[in-house]
């Protein structure tokens, strides 16, 4: 495991914010239309009044996400605010969440993406109730916080490809058409259910997590990866549509999270990864390389998607973060800045943004 992201061994969720699906893509249909309130469409602002919370006083943070704990002396890339280009987004108001919270079981299910925001949004929370005790408990794949002032529960599930991983005989099987029950029954129990799912699709060599690939009654030792990919997401969305009570669970799917590996793509010497990065890019860095994965991934999402019977949000995500090449731990993962990773993010940082999307989303449930 070279670098920190494997260490890990979590995968990728990022998050999502979100409009519903309908509402987005009946935007995307209008892009002349200037006036439409479209909250991943906008810019990054310098705000003084950032960042929302110290990670210092967030205890359970992860050490691969303080990058400040890590001795990253920049701390310029924590007080950018999303703006959306014809709205405001609406500011984290940690009571009123509280408020519309109460009694709630909020649960992240995927890879360690999904762990990046599930940490942003307990370190949101716990930044403005800090006397109040909470019992994080980590019985694998689950880990949970609860907040007792507020009584609510906000889990993590490391569910990294969302569909089964099974030992059969001596084999790791990727069963692409077939989601474990009693893994999805645990996601029933909840009120607000955020899935993410990407970066694991990739892995070969010793990361890939699997011998042989299902797929119905064809077992396979390789295929496709984004074809795999997309047969997963259509089982989920096969699942959702026949189990999910949206009158009592509320889904969000977070996009795919942009990583930025190949400094080229942004005009600097390719070795340099997102290392020194200190600022936003202006522009996005052009499809390149590597970049060409994630944009596809994120093609694919929106695609099956559009299968769903069941309001599911995406939180639309992949756009707004990929101008956030200053926002990764690059050598700041670790103390002994060994490594570099480029793919999850600084905490505070991007996925608060996420959070915030999560946030102005749910009030308008
Ligand atoms: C957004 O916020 C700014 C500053 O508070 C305000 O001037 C502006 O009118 C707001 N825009 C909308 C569309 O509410
Ligand atoms: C906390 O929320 C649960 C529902 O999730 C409810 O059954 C329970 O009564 C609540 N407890 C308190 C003390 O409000
Ligand atoms: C990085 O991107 C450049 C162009 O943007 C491309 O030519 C090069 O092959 C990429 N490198 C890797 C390792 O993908």
């Amino acid at each position: 495991m070279s670098n920190t992201a494997c260490k890990v061994s979590v995968v990728s969720a990022v998050l999502a914010v979100t409009i519903s699906l309908l509402t987005h893509d009946s935007n995307a249909e209008h892009k002349d239309d200037n006036t439409k309130c479209d909250l991943y469409k906008g810019s990054w602002v310098f705000d003084k009044s950032y960042p929302l919370y110290d990670s210092a006083k967030c205890p359970l943070i992860l050490q691969q996400f303080n990058c400040p704990g890590n001795g990253r002396p920049d701390l310029r890339y924590q007080k950018y605010r999303w703006q959306p280009n014809n709205c405001n987004l609406t500011r984290w108001d940690e009571r009123e969440f509280g408020r519309k919270m109460r009694g709630k079981r909020i649960m992240f299910v995927g890879d360690s993406l999904s762990m990046n925001q599930w940490q942003s949004l307990a370190c949101m929370i716990l930044s403005s109730y800090p006397r109040s005790p909470y019992h994080p408990t980590n019985t694998p794949p689950l880990s949970t916080i609860f907040f007792p002032e507020l009584n609510v529960t906000l889990m993590y599930m490391r569910n990294a490809l969302i569909v089964d991983l099974e030992i059969q005989k001596t084999h790791k099987v990727l069963k692409l058409d077939s989601i474990n029950s009693a893994t999805a029954n645990q996601w029933l129990q909840t009120d607000v259910l955020i899935f993410d799912t990407w970066h694991w699709w990739l892995h070969t060599g010793r990361k890939q997590p699997w011998d042989l690939i299902q797929d119905g009654k064809i077992m396979r030792k390789e295929m496709d990866r984004l074809k795999a990919y997309e047969r997963g997401l259509m089982t989920w969305t096969k699942w959702i549509n026949k189990n999910l009570d949206a009158n009592r669970v509320k889904v969000f799917f977070q996009g795919v999270s942009p990583d930025h590996w190949n400094a080229s793509d942004w005009g600097m010497p390719e070795t340099q990864r997102c290392g020194g990065e200190e600022e936003p890019l202006k522009q996005a860095a052009t499809v390149e390389g590597e970049v060409i994965n994630y944009r596809s991934a994120d093609f694919i999402l929106k695609k099956v998607l559009k299968r769903l019977k069941k309001p599911v949000h995406l939180l639309d995500i992949e756009e707004l973060s990929k101008f956030r090449v200053d926002g990764h731990p690059s050598i700041y993962g670790n103390p002994k800045k060994i490594g570099m990773d480029c793919t999850h993010w600084c905490l505070p940082g991007v996925p608060d943004t996420w959070n915030q999307l999560l946030y102005a989303t749910l009030l308008t449930f």
